[in-house]
């Protein structure tokens, strides 16, 4: 006999670690963005997997595509290659058009991605560049880059990284820039610096968009001073803010993007595209995962790319991001606790003056599911096949959560 949502949750509770803090339901199936738990109660998806999801749930063409794979061949390892990696990498370099002649590596998740962008720089400035001695990688406060212990030593907030220390020597942190006048992050960054690695838009540390200009003289001082310029790109990669990279935005290009997120459509995956001279790094061994771009994860994202641009989601993506900012804006007029709308595309977040977690609780007590980051901000990560009307309501359910 199946298990109630009650005896679920009792269930997680012994059989699980204590590392996350879940809403209390036990999610089921779904069909773009609604879904269902066990219990059969009914939700509005506006996290999207935090930002995993661009096309939804059950959406019939990945699930086909992964159906299919699944079928023929859902795993080998790179001691062969694989057709779908294959054509991915192609998808994913015209994409990137702006790299000089792109290269790609694949592995499983954005902290893995984030590692392999850290270690192909490394490796670059040693065995390319003979500069052994340019040690140190320089990261933003407030930044997020994932939970391995180089990419969490890398990652601007203390409460990431208390209880794991001591951690790297060489990881060290500059600050956000607080307005277009702010460039003493600019002033670390010497000829003894390996890489900077930066978010185009601070994702989990609560939706910040750094000022206009800031990456063009980031570019720019980097070029000077012979520094791998890394965007993580895990978060608004592959669509999020209305372009295929966040980069894009900016007039700038990197020399590694890393992916991961979206990419797959919610089946695991990352990546790294990094420009042709910077991939000369990478020689036979120097870095491997053992299911980095196998054949199940690339037909989903293969997939993924397709139908964005064949159902042209980008524009989907500016459109809808442009009409939920609008519908966000009169919070910030009508509830003293909304401070500011932030964000790009379907990347966006309604900051608070407090803890935006009983604000997510009561949201979701309305059927509406949205997600917390940087403790005070409310977040929307739909998929970017969310409606006009399903928008409309998440937007409805937080007015009135803030309400009470
Ligand atoms: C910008 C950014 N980088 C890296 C990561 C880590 O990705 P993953 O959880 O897939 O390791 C995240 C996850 O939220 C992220 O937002």
């Amino acid at each position: 006999m199946s298990k109630s949502q009650e005896e679920l949750i009792e269930l997680a509770q012994r059989v699980l670690t204590h590392n996350y803090k879940q809403q209390p339901i036990v999610l089921r199936r779904g069909a773009a963005c609604t879904v269902w738990d066990v219990a059969g109660n009914q939700y509005l998806d506006l996290t999207g997997g935090i930002a995993a999801c661009p096309l939804g749930h059950a959406h019939p063409a990945l699930t086909a595509a992964i159906a299919k794979q699944a079928g023929e061949l859902i795993h080998v390892s790179n001691l062969f290659y694989v057709e779908a990696q294959i054509l991915l990498a192609d998808a994913l370099v015209k994409r990137a058009h702006l790299l000089a002649e792109p290269r790609v590596f694949f592995c499983n998740s954005g902290a893995e991605a984030n590692e392999a962008a850290i270690k192909l720089a490394k490796r670059y400035q040693t065995t390319i560049m003979g500069r052994a001695d340019r040690i140190q990688v320089l990261s933003f406060e407030g930044s997020f880059h994932g939970r391995s212990i180089a990419t969490v030593a890398l990652t601007g907030q203390e409460k990431y990284r208390s209880g794991f220390g001591p951690l790297i020597e060489w990881a060290r942190f500059v600050p956000f820039p607080e307005d277009e006048n702010d460039m003493r992050a600019l002033d670390a960054i010497t000829d003894k610096t390996c890489a900077v690695l930066i978010e185009p838009i601070q994702a989990e540390g609560g939706i910040r968009v750094p000022p206009p200009d800031f990456f063009k003289a980031l570019r720019q001082r980097c070029n000077d001073t012979g520094t791998v310029l890394i965007f993580d790109e895990v978060q608004t990669g592959v669509g999020r803010t209305g372009k295929m990279f966040g980069y894009e935005h900016e007039g700038v290009t990197p020399d590694i993007l890393s992916l991961a997120k979206g990419l797959g459509g919610g089946v695991p995956i990352g990546a790294i595209i990094a420009s042709g001279a910077l991939a000369e790094g990478f020689a036979p061994g120097s870095h491997a995962s053992t299911f980095g771009g196998n054949p199940l994860a690339c037909a989903a994202a293969l997939t993924v790319l397709e139908t964005i641009d064949r159902d042209r989601l980008l524009e989907r993506v500016t459109l809808a991001g442009e009409r939920l900012a609008s519908a966000l804006a009169p919070l910030v007029k009508k509830h003293a606790r909304a401070k500011e709308v932030r964000g790009r595309g379907l990347l966006r977040g309604l900051a608070l003056d407090g803890d935006a977690a009983p604000v997510v609780a009561k949201v979701r007590e309305a059927g509406v599911l949205l997600s917390v980051a940087g403790g005070t901000v409310v977040r929307f990560a739909p998929p970017f096949v969310v409606t006009d009307a399903e928008l409309d309501r998440g937007v409805a359910a937080l007015d009135a959560a803030l309400a009470n």
